[in-house]
């Protein structure tokens, strides 16, 4: 089995969670495209979705499912993402895709968080994948200089500017043994956005596609 097809399983595998008429949010990425794929075989039954992406809104709205303004919408139930890394506590590493300020904004809304992997993601220790942190572009070296402090190796990545017109910094070399504290404190430095950690507000389920079938997990 292809880590795509076991993707695709995961996200398919989150369909079940969608409840009948309601606002369904909605992340960003490779396995999210085949969880909005899915989604869009019931379209009818949703009343829509929000986003947290331009490249979301543009599948969804491609597969005539309708996107909302999350400031018109008082209820999301259940947040569907995708992950760089998860830990055996629900925290995850996120922003891979540059998009992780507007999928922390939904998933805070989000009565539950439903996150689709592959099981090339579960880890025991965040900090492998490299932590993404969107920053104000003017703030850029200080922020990275404040990183250095906190014990990673911060690399600008070149060309990419997120969706809300900043810049990411992707943090080397850290291995992350208190997800909520390291969450905070980056969170803590002027200029920063926002950081990829997603641990004071972890997954609620985890579907993790494998060769052997979709694992669920709740927390
Ligand atoms: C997007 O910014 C990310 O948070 C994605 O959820 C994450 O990178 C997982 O992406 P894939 O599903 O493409 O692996």
């Amino acid at each position: 089995m292809t880590q795509d097809e076991m993707k695709k399983a995961a996200g398919w595998a989150a369909l079940k969670y969608v409840e009948r008429d309601t606002i369904v949010g909605v992340g960003t990425g490779s396995t999210v495209n085949h969880f909005i794929d899915a989604l869009a075989t019931i379209k009818d039954d949703i009343q829509g979705a929000v986003s947290s992406s331009e490249a979301s809104t543009a599948k969804l709205k491609q597969l005539g499912i309708e996107v909302f303004d999350l400031n018109n919408v008082s209820e999301i139930a259940v947040y569907v993402d995708g992950a760089d890394e998860i830990n055996d506590r629900m925290d995850m590493i996120k922003g891979g895709g540059a998009a992780l300020t507007r999928e922390k904004i939904v998933a805070a809304v989000a009565k539950k968080f439903i996150c689709i992997v592959d099981n090339t993601k579960e880890v025991s220790i965040l900090g492998d994948f490299p932590l993404p942190v969107e920053v104000i572009p003017m703030a850029r070296s200080y922020v990275a200089r404040e990183l250095v402090k906190l014990g990673g190796d911060p690399e600008y990545r070149q060309g990419v500017i997120t969706d809300n017109g900043n810049v990411i910094l992707d943090v080397h070399n850290m291995k992350i043994l208190d997800p909520k504290v390291m969450e905070t404190k980056i969170n803590a430095i002027v200029g920063v956005v926002t950081n990829g950690l997603f641990a004071n507000r972890g997954a609620d389920v985890l579907l993790v596609g494998t060769p052997e079938g979709v694992k669920t997990v709740t927390s």
